[in-house]
């Protein structure tokens, strides 16, 4: 269940994967949903799908970083070079504060009006209403920009992943997929 030096446990591997799979589903779903017409049926159930989802999703990123900060942490692959050590601390830097700025400007976009957030029709997150001129539209704008950009870092992330295993034939990702020798 716990990491050690050197593999990831069954807790943070289960973590990332789900998180990686909500992030990309969140992305399909929100770039459907905003074509959607009044007329359509999932007009109104689409939207709440996403926030709701977005909101187990910061509970789940928020646990993940407890669960980073008090875990042992592998140690890193001798078979990345320097460079590849440092870009890659960097990109996970990137996508969790991306992921959080996310989610925060989520949150302004749905709560700009006063309303909480129902969580899947089981509670309600309060709503704190609108602190900027124009903010649920400026939020909307940065929402919009963000998931293209942590779209585009998780892309070139999991290249990285896929470059290890295929090209340098490294353990980077078997042991982010369990895999033990
Ligand atoms: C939105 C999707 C994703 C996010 C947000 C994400 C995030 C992260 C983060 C933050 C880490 C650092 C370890 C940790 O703190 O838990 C990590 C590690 C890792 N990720 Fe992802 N990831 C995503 C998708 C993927 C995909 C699709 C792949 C592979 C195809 C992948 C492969 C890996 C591997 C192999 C590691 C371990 C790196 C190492 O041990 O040096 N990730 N990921």
């Amino acid at each position: 269940m716990r990491n050690t030096q050197q593999h990831y446990g069954w807790i943070s591997i289960i973590i990332h994967w789900l998180v990686a799979l909500t992030v990309f589903g969140l992305f399909g779903l929100g770039f459907w949903m905003v074509d959607l017409t009044y007329y359509d049926s999932w007009y109104q159930t689409g939207p709440a799908l996403h926030e709701s989802i977005g909101i187990t999703l910061l509970t789940l990123m928020v646990f993940r970083v407890i669960w980073r900060l008090i875990e042992t942490q592998p140690e890193k692959l001798k078979t990345h070079t320097p460079l590849e050590q440092k870009s890659g601390h960097l990109m996970h830097i990137v996508l969790y504060v991306g992921l959080f700025l996310i989610m925060l400007s989520g949150y302004l976009i749905s709560t700009a009006d006063g309303r909480g957030i129902t969580v899947f029709d089981l509670f309600d997150v309060p709503g704190l209403g609108s602190f900027i001129e124009g903010q649920e539209d400026l939020a909307g704008l940065f929402h919009e920009y963000a998931a293209y950009f942590i779209i585009a870092m998780a892309i070139l992330h999991a290249l990285a992943a896929l470059k290890h295993h295929f090209i340098d034939k490294d353990k980077t990702l078997t042991r982010m997929l369990g895999k033990r020798d």
